[in-house]
């Protein structure tokens, strides 16, 4: 008998016929099943695929004993209890790397795009409110030259030091790792915050960075300074940094990832000064078929009992 899989949800590209001969798989459905009727249908499946959108913790692995595999698409682990798989010993896999440039490529798109109004210009020129062609309308921040603090260094961090230095920025970084990267300046969060023109953050969601960007942090950012936030929105404290765009201190934000996806905080709407995108970080084309296939290749492995290549340590 072949192993069950269980997809949480459809993966861009379909499920490649080789897999199809090696494990039998249920779900793919476009959306996500709620909680009970995804317990019914993944009834004795060996391996769980969910993505980085389906919440994986104990109630679900117990409900589901035989799951020794989840293989999730995406290279963010918040939405997974990794204590939970670690005692029920429930391996776990992601896809890193694949989706390193795609996400340095939208952060930086982000910063440009709110140091430079791109949206806030469309948005008048739609509604037929540009009138006037005066030198003094419509300024945004320079970025050329200019300091960006890296908040989380990891291969996405690295990945917009690399784009910054297109722009001869001076690139400085916070991390509780060591990393030694050319070109660029670990300094602790606070002289980070103190310096930084553009502050874009890249650590992963864990109890100690949730609300890391609290109203004290955003306060102590240099006034008139730019926030990109691609890595989860659960950093950042809404409330605060909405009042810190309304009331000038920041002059724009550029937003990816909000803490209720796809709820956006109402705050943020109102607000011309920032600059707001539905989780696509890693969304082309490319790099979500590349994520795909990573799932289909760590399925394979451990369907034929062999260490698949993504393990999540
Ligand atoms: C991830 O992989 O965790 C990303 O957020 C998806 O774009």
């Amino acid at each position: 008998m072949k192993p069950l899989v269980y997809l949480v949800r459809a993966l861009p590209g379909g499920i490649p016929a080789w897999l199809r001969e090696r494990v039998e798989i249920r779900g793919g459905a476009q959306t996500a099943p709620p909680r009970q009727k995804l317990i019914e249908e993944a009834a004795g499946a060996v391996i769980l695929a969910p993505t980085y959108l389906d919440r994986v913790d104990d109630a679900l692995l117990a409900a589901l004993p035989t799951v020794r595999h989840v293989a999730s698409y995406g290279v963010g682990v918040n939405h997974l209890d990794l204590e939970a798989c670690r005692q029920r010993k429930v391996l776990v896999t992601n896809t890193p790397g694949v989706l390193t440039n795609a996400t340095a490529d939208l952060a930086f798109a982000l910063l440009l795009a709110a140091a430079r109004r791109v949206a806030d210009g469309d948005r008048m020129i739609r509604a037929g409110r540009w009138r006037s062609v005066a030198p003094g309308d419509n300024l945004g921040v320079e970025v050329s030259g200019k300091t960006l603090g890296l908040v989380g260094f990891g291969r996405i961090g690295q990945a917009v030091a690399r784009r910054a230095a297109g722009f001869s920025m001076k690139v400085l970084f916070a991390t509780p790792e060591e990393v030694e990267f050319p070109g660029a300046e670990r300094v602790s969060l606070e002289e980070l915050l103190a310096r930084s023109d553009f502050v874009s953050l890249h650590c992963p969601l864990t109890p100690q960075t949730e609300n890391l960007m609290s109203r004290s942090r955003l306060r102590a950012m240099r006034r008139g300074a730019v926030l990109v936030n691609t890595s989860r929105g659960p950093v950042v404290d809404d409330a605060a940094l909405a009042e810190a765009l309304a009331d000038g201190h920041l002059a724009a934000a550029g937003l990816d990832v909000f803490r209720d996806e796809p709820n956006v905080p109402k705050a943020y709407l109102g607000l011309e000064n920032v600059v707001l995108t539905p989780h696509i970080g890693s969304g082309t084309h490319e790099t979500r078929q590349a994520m795909a296939r990573l799932v289909w290749e760590d399925i394979g492995h451990s369907a034929a009992g062999e260490p698949p290549a993504h393990p999540v340590p």
